[in-house]
């Protein structure tokens, strides 16, 4: 092992796809994420001992790596794919990782443009928010105009993450948003997250919020049957509120609690993959 890094999933509590278009977007880390090891090795530098090996992993490691030289082992606990930060994750650590090996300690700022590349291998056009806030840590407020993170209290409510079983294809989603032209609902998922901001300590209030959040996705064309299956299971089981989170076309749905049994519950009721996560 010649060097590691590390780098954190996220959750979007509001704001995904607005963002893209300027708006601004509260993310999360969470206490999931993906490690690489370096390990020098003769030939093409590709997968090691990987959880995961593609085409757009290949293309992701030489974005950062040399052409020759290492194999990259890569370890994850974040489901693939699912709007939880797969990738984010991926691009923090590898650029984390090759940082480490150079000896080199940069400033966020140039952690975060060198882990675009990456990112742009995964998602076309990104905002930036998910390997933002992969590399941030914490509740941040992003937008992508400088970029600007303002970093927010952690709250005590907790979030239930349900999966719908299939993966979203963020850069296609991204596409079908714009192809969509939907600029007045972009606009009210803006306007939308300001008052997330100001309500983030009040879960009766932001829940209703995730709630009006999710019928905006709905609109944009981004939620599917299944993800609005699991909002309906997660409110009718006492979520505050429930939406997709991230591109959407599948991945996950986050729920807003205080206490994630109940969620829990149903969810294992009926037959759906669902954990709690803390901000991480
Ligand atoms: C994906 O996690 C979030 C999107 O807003 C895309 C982006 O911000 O790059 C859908």
């Amino acid at each position: 092992m010649i060097a590691t890094g590390r780098g954190s999933g996220k959750l979007i509590l509001c704001g995904e796809h607005a963002v893209v278009y300027g708006h601004p977007a509260i993310a999360l880390a969470v206490d999931r994420g993906t490690t690489v090891v370096l390990r020098e090795r003769p030939g093409p530098t590709g997968p090691g001992v990987s959880d995961v090996d593609d085409a757009r992993l290949r293309a992701a490691l030489l974005a950062v790596l040399p052409a020759e030289g290492f194999a990259v082992d890569v370890a994850t606990d974040l489901p693939i794919g699912r709007g939880m930060g797969s990738s984010a994750a991926l691009a923090v650590a590898l650029v984390r990782a090759d940082a480490a090996r150079r000896g080199e300690t940069p400033s966020f700022d140039d952690l975060f443009q060198r882990a675009f590349p990456v990112e742009r291998v995964f998602h076309g056009d990104p905002s930036g928010v998910d390997h933002g806030v992969s590399l941030h840590g914490g509740v941040v407020r992003y937008l992508r105009a400088g970029p600007t993170f303002t970093h927010l209290p952690t709250p005590s409510w907790r979030l239930v993450v349900l999966d719908s079983g299939s993966a979203g294809d963020t850069a296609a989603m991204v596409a079908a948003v714009r192809a969509r032209g939907v600029p007045d609902v972009l606009a009210r998922i803006g306007a939308l997250v300001s008052d997330a901001e100001r309500h983030l300590g009040d879960p009766v209030s932001l829940g209703e919020l995730l709630d009006e959040n999710h019928a905006l996705l709905q609109q944009i064309g981004v939620s599917t049957p299944a993800l609005d299956g699991l909002v309906r299971l997660a409110r009718a089981a006492g979520a505050f509120g429930a939406k997709l989170a991230g591109a959407g076309g599948g991945g996950v749905v986050i729920a807003l609690v205080d206490d994630p049994a109940p969620v829990l519950a149903a969810a294992r009721g009926a037959g759906v993959t669902a954990f709690p996560v803390a901000p991480g």
